[in-house]
């Protein structure tokens, strides 16, 4: 058999300093939508997340909480393997920076850098905002009424003065250029290209890769004053994770390059600029694409830890359910674009396109076979022009979001799913098969049949985005475990007209406001 399809999917690997909130779980649930896609589509996927433990923002969280940065990072690092079980995740791995795997790879990456004469020793003086753990140029810095000077980012910058290495970025200005050329599925969404392309273009310049002023950071090969820039060792973990240094072993000659870096708009420029210049630079091979997508805000406004209002999953799990919540993030907004949270605008997708659109279909048809099939997937008969139609555009979905999906557009792939929702509602309300059980039963158990099939497609498709709800509903279908990947779709796992089928019961209650 050959062997299949690879895909290798990353989230950027989480600040340790802080607790997770929505924008976190956001990156992270759009990795495992398409995680899942694919392992249903017969790939072999690699899904890695995990923490980013090093550097000056971290070292100084631990101090600030009383605890050494070991046992302040392996504590806070716990927070996200539990958001990762709250949520549902599917990660294969769950890397964390301070594990010796990473010591070595980072090192050996360094060591490769230095050799190819990619690195020298230098020093900074400058600015560094440690809440961004970026170097800003005064051109880039604003004046706070404080007198503080303010990174484009928002952030606090302090001036920095030390001994550093630096990375010769200033060399590869014009070889990202053609690379980004050459590669045009790269950078994503077409929004970010201009962005990046004319920051390219407006001239790179060295970067500091090291610091000397706290030691809490993998230290530089032969050079143990210097600690490494926690982005280099940041970046590092997604080769790290497919077994480098070993660029021989098997899972990195399969995983490397990635299909995907998912990250935040925030952290385009490291993703875009520096990683695939460091890959370069070391004779690697930069990953295909990085998706940078938008951030939420909360009724309006950005979330802050000062305003007290960032959104925290485990409470939006328990307030509106936890597949509620994945729905609502993927399809609210075209991914890419900032977006918007509000109970009103959750309420409304909880209670229409959940509740009503598909709950209500699946609702209404299973019970429909319950009472009148005799607890059994009906017999059909011929089909009908209408029978065809709903069942060849059931057939057709997944054609349809393959490439939707493989340019991380999931507002359009739920949209073009919940069509064929709207379609089998349509039809049952057309067909009426509640009346054709005294005056023609063979034609009502065809229509359930149709329905049921339909059914059987948009659960089958929505199971990346709702995989609880949708176990659920292909329960209810007495659909068997190992046809619920792609392959059963169209005729490959056809509903057995006789199978006996469970008591239905609702997926998607509707959501009552307490005040109401
Ligand atoms: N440690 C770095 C990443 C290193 S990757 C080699 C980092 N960590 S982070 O914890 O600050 O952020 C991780 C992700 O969360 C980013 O992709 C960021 O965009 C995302 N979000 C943080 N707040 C967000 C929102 N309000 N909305 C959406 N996503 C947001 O950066």
């Amino acid at each position: 058999m050959a062997e299949a399809e690879r895909y290798y999917v990353t989230t950027p690997i989480y600040y340790v300093n802080d607790a997770p909130h929505i924008g976190h779980a956001y990156t992270t649930l759009a990795c495992d939508a398409l995680a899942r896609f694919m392992r249903l589509d017969g790939r072999s996927v690699h899904f890695l997340t995990g923490t980013d433990e090093h550097g000056q923002k971290v070292a100084k969280s631990a101090a600030a909480a009383g605890m050494s940065p070991k046992d302040f990072t392996d504590k806070v690092s716990q927070n996200f393997r539990e958001l990762a079980k709250a949520m549902n995740f599917s990660n294969d791995d769950f890397i964390r920076t301070t594990e010796e795997r990473h010591k070595k790879s980072c090192q050996e990456l360094w060591r490769r850098l230095k050799e190819r004469g990619e690195v020298y020793l230098g020093s900074y003086a400058g600015w560094y905002a440690v809440r961004d753990e970026a170097y800003y140029g005064e051109e880039e810095l604003t004046l706070a009424p404080n007198g503080k000077r303010i990174a484009p980012s928002g952030a606090e910058v302090e001036w920095v003065e030390e001994p550093s290495y630096f990375f010769k970025l200033s060399q590869w200005g014009d070889k990202l250029l053609k690379f980004y050329e050459d590669n045009p599925q790269f950078l994503a969404p077409e929004s970010r290209r201009n962005e990046i392309i004319s920051f390219v273009k407006s001239g790179l310049r060295d970067l500091s890769v090291s610091r000397t002023t706290f030691n809490w950071g993998v230290p530089v090969p032969d050079d143990p004053d210097h600690v490494m820039y926690v982005w280099l060792d940041a970046l590092t973990n997604y080769i790290t994770a497919v077994g480098f240094p070993d660029d021989n072993a098997p899972s990195y000659r399969k995983f490397w390059p990635a299909d995907l870096h998912m990250v935040g708009k925030d952290i385009a420029r490291f993703h875009m600029v520096y990683w695939p210049a460091f890959l370069m630079a070391a004779g690697l091979e930069p990953p295909r694409r990085v998706f940078a997508h938008g951030w939420w805000t909360n009724e309006g406004q950005k979330m802050s830890k000062s305003l007290g209002n960032a959104l925290e999953p485990h409470a939006m799990v328990a307030k509106y359910g936890l597949d509620q919540v994945r729905y609502f993030l993927l399809r609210e907004i075209p991914f890419g674009n900032d977006g918007d949270f509000s109970h009103r605008s959750m309420v409304h997708r909880m209670n229409g396109d959940l509740a009503n659109d598909l709950g209500n279909l699946a609702q209404r048809v299973l019970s429909m076979i319950n009472k009148n099939c005799g607890e059994q997937v009906p017999q059909p008969g011929a089909f009908t022009d209408a029978d065809k139609k709903l069942l060849s555009s059931a057939h057709g979905l997944l054609a349809k979001v393959r490439p939707l999906m493989a340019e991380q557009a999931f507002h359009r792939t739920l949209e073009a799913i919940w069509q064929v929702v709207g379609d089998g509602n349509r039809y049952v309300d057309e067909q009426a098969p509640w009346a054709l059980k005294k005056t023609d039963p063979a034609r009502m158990a065809t229509v359930l049949y149709v329905l049921a099939e339909t059914v059987r497609h948009v659960a089958i498709l929505v199971q990346p985005v709702m995989p609880h709800s949708m176990a659920k509903m292909l329960d209810q279908l007495a659909v068997p475990d190992d046809a619920r990947t792609f392959s059963a779709l169209g005729d490959g796992g056809t509903l057995k007209p006789g199978t006996k089928l469970p008591k239905p019961e609702g997926v998607f209650p509707r959501y009552v406001d307490e005040a109401a």
